[in-house]
């Protein structure tokens, strides 16, 4: 499998309503921390996930995390 692409090397912290929303994990969309169908041709596929309520979240953008689609630090690490 390939790597992805480290869009950025911070999480970006959003206020997402109720929802489903698709996590870009390959680091190529131009509408990050979404997917834009940029993955299409690589090994990678959007991550879906549901916000069950109005909440803050913070997403991954150096799409190193181990706790996908939201930041766990590793960004720290790489
Ligand atoms: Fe990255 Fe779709 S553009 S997963």
């Amino acid at each position: 499998m390939s790597q992805p692409v480290i869009a950025d090397t911070k999480p970006v912290i959003l206020e997402l309503e109720a929802g489903t929303y698709y996590w870009c994990s390959c680091g190529q969309s131009k509408n990050q921390p979404f997917c834009d169908g940029g993955h299409k041709g690589s090994d990678f596929a959007p991550l879906a996930f549901e916000v069950d309520e109005k909440k803050k979240v913070a997403l991954c953008n150096c799409k190193a995390t181990g706790n996908s689609p939201f930041c766990d630090g590793a960004h720290t690490k790489l």
